[in-house]
This record gives structure tokens, sequence and C-alpha cells, in this order.
């Protein structure tokens, strides 16, 4: 059970370990224009993507979280978490959540665990949810795990989503400490538009089209996405947000030395660090080889990144995210000296 001690001083978010997990199956390019209307080089040229991961028949996205959350609490020393927070797009079912089962499964039943809904956006938004609960002493060690499965939602026969799509985990462990400890989580900034919540939607299997035999309009149960309008709307937010973060941090883009934003589109990631100024070599990106993961993106890259050195102890990391709802959020922090564990 969790003890929910009630307020006290306030408490600061600190990465203590951090892990990923991408599952064996691996598609090509190749292997999409053998089925679709479309070829390695379109999907190369506008995408920046050579390569996905997938999951194999009968794994959901609990068996990704499990996998990404055991290696962030051994990343972590081997500890224990008194939370679990996961965001992801694709649950096991659409009742109940799936955290409580990722918990169990992990060894930590009995702990408060909630599933985190927004979409791409979901790992900043859990973030913020877990920063929060540590600062208001609701939790002392969280354990924070995105994952999806998107391509269990996505229509196979859409090309314009079958390419870009692809399933894993991050996962991070989060504990109490002090804002001025590498690790800690500073300034973020979390935004919506649900006005424009049509723009990514699975329009079957909530309470507006519900759960039946027949579906009214047959392939409502698979993903949509508008990608011109989101592509646009992707490159305008994921810029506001990481400029304000920066400012709410006093970091000048100079600051900045490693910028991990939403593994989207190679396009989309090249126009944003364009906008703010980011050269080539501050960009972290795994796109080519991981495909767009979801809510894991941002989680899988840094965790990636820091088991290959391309991101370091010390090092000012940016995050920024976007995804359906709409939803978008940027994050600045120091990276902590920890041991990433992807394997
Ligand atoms: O993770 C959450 C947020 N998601 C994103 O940020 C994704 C945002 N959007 C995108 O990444 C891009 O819009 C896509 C990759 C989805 C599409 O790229 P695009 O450059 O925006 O292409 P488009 O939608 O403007 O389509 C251009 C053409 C169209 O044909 P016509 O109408 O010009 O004849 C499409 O039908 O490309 C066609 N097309 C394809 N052709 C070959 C669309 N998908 C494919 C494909 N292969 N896979």
């Amino acid at each position: 059970m969790t003890e929910f001690p009630g307020p006290s001083a306030p408490k600061t978010a600190v990465i203590a370990g951090i892990g990923s997990y991408l599952p064996p199956s691996l598609v090509t390019n190749a292997e999409l224009a053998a089925r679709l209307d479309t070829s390695d080089q379109w999907i190369r040229s506008r995408t920046g993507i050579a390569t996905r991961h997938v999951v194999s028949a009968g794994m959901a996205t609990s068996d990704l979280a499990v996998e990404a959350g055991q290696r962030a609490l051994e990343s972590a020393g081997k500890c224990q978490a008194d939370m679990v927070v996961l965001a992801t797009t694709t649950p096991d079912r659409p009742c109940p959540a799936t955290a409580p089962e990722v918990a169990a499964r992990l060894g930590l039943n009995g702990v408060a665990a909630f599933d985190v809904a927004a979409v791409c956006s979901g790992f900043l938004y859990a973030l913020a949810t877990a920063t929060g609960l540590i600062a208001a002493a609701m939790a002392n060690r969280v354990l924070l795990i995105a994952a999806d499965a998107f391509t269990t939602i996505v229509d196979p026969s859409d090309r314009s989503t079958a390419v870009i799509f692809a399933d894993g985990a991050g996962a991070l462990v989060l504990r109490t400490g002090a804002a001025d400890e590498p690790g800690s989580v500073g300034p973020m900034v979390l935004g919506s538009d649900g006005d424009l919540s049509d723009l990514i939607e699975v329009p079957a299997g909530g309470s507006r089209q519900r759960s039946s035999r027949r579906l009214p309009t047959p392939g409502d149960e698979y993903f949509t996405m508008r990608g011109r309008d989101i592509y646009r709307h992707a490159v305008q937010r994921m810029t506001s947000a990481s400029q304000r973060a920066m400012a709410a941090a006093g970091w000048a883009t100079e600051d900045v030395d490693r910028f991990a934003a939403h593994q989207a589109n190679a396009r989309i990631l090249e126009s944003v660090a364009g906008r703010l100024g980011l050269p080539a070599e501050k960009r972290l990106s795994n796109i080519e080889r991981v495909g767009n993961t979801g809510a894991a993106s941002v989680p899988v890259l840094l965790a990636e990144s820091a088991a290959d050195n391309s991101l370091t102890a010390g090092q000012r990391v940016l995050l920024t995210t976007f995804g359906g709802g709409l939803t978008w959020g940027a994050a600045t922090l120091v990276w902590p000296d920890l041991k990433a564990i992807t394997a």
C-alpha cells in the first residue's frame, strides 16, 4: 500500500535509474514496401526511418513495460518503488489500467499504480505527475514507465501510419532529492488543444462510439492521423514549448548540450531544432533505427543515448514531446551520473 504522509517541505524528483526495451522483431522498409504501396526511398526521405521494432503475436504493452521497468529498477541499484505510473496509448485492455498488472509483475504488488493517457506526450505528462507527487511528499520513489505497442492499433494497410509507428518502452526511477542535484527535474511546460482532438484518434471502442459486435464504420478500431496537419502543429508546439521551458530554466540556446525530442519524423526534428538554433551535434536521435514509438520515444532515446555515451553526466538536456489530444510539453534537466540499461 502506498501511504500519503501529507504536505511537508518542498521536494524535488531526481532521476535515479533508466532503462529501455525494444521487442526483438525488426521490420525493414523493404518488408513494408513488399505489402504496401510505398518504397524505401519514400519512407527514408519523408520520415528518416529505416527499421522499426515491433511486438510479436501475443505480446502486449505490459510485456514491454515490465522489461523496461526491470531495467530501470536495476539501473537504480535494484531498488523498490512506492508508485508505478505508466504512460501509454495502447493499454492491454480498455479497462482496467495496465499499470497495476505491470507493478504486480515487477514484484511491486500493492503500491499505487495508474496509467496516464496523453498519446505521444505521455512521457512528459507522466513525468510531471510523478514529479508533482514527489514534490507533494506523496511518493518517495516512483517507477515511471512509458510503453506503447502502436503496431497493435495501426491499420496494417494504411501506408501513412504503418511506415512510421513502432513499439517499445522506456522507464525511469525518480527519487526524492534536492533541486541542485544532477538529475533533478527542472521546469516543465505542458499544453493541450482539444479542439483538434480528431487529428489523431482511434474512433471506436470508447464511450462515444461504443463497443459493439459490429462497428458502424469498419476500420474505426484503428488509429488514424491527419499527417500534414499534425506535422505543422508538431513543429509549432514543440518549438514554443521548448522556448518556454528554456526561459523558465533561465537557459539560453547555447546552454543546451543535448536536445531529446519526440522521434515523430526526422524532418519535424530538424525543423524544430533548426528553429531553436540547436546544431546537429546537440540533437539526439534514434528514429532511423527505432521509428516513432509514441510515449516511449523520449525515454528510449535518453536510455540509448546514455548507454552509448552520446549523453553524459552533467550535460544540460532539453526534452520535448507532441502527440494526439493534441498534447505537448517540454522540460529541462541536468543529466545525472548513472548506468543506463538497454539490453
Ligand atoms: O507521434 C505523434 C505525432 N505524429 C507526427 O508528428 C507525424 C506527423 N506527420 C508526418 O510525419 C508526415 O505528415 C507523414 C510522414 C505522415 C506524411 O508525410 P508528408 O510529407 O506530410 O506527406 P503527405 O501526407 O503530404 O502526403 C504526400 C503524398 C500523398 O500523395 P499525393 O496526395 O501527393 O498523391 C500521400 O498519399 O505521399 C503519399 N504518401 C505516401 N507515399 C508513399 C503517404 N504515405 C506514403 C507512403 N509511401 N508511406
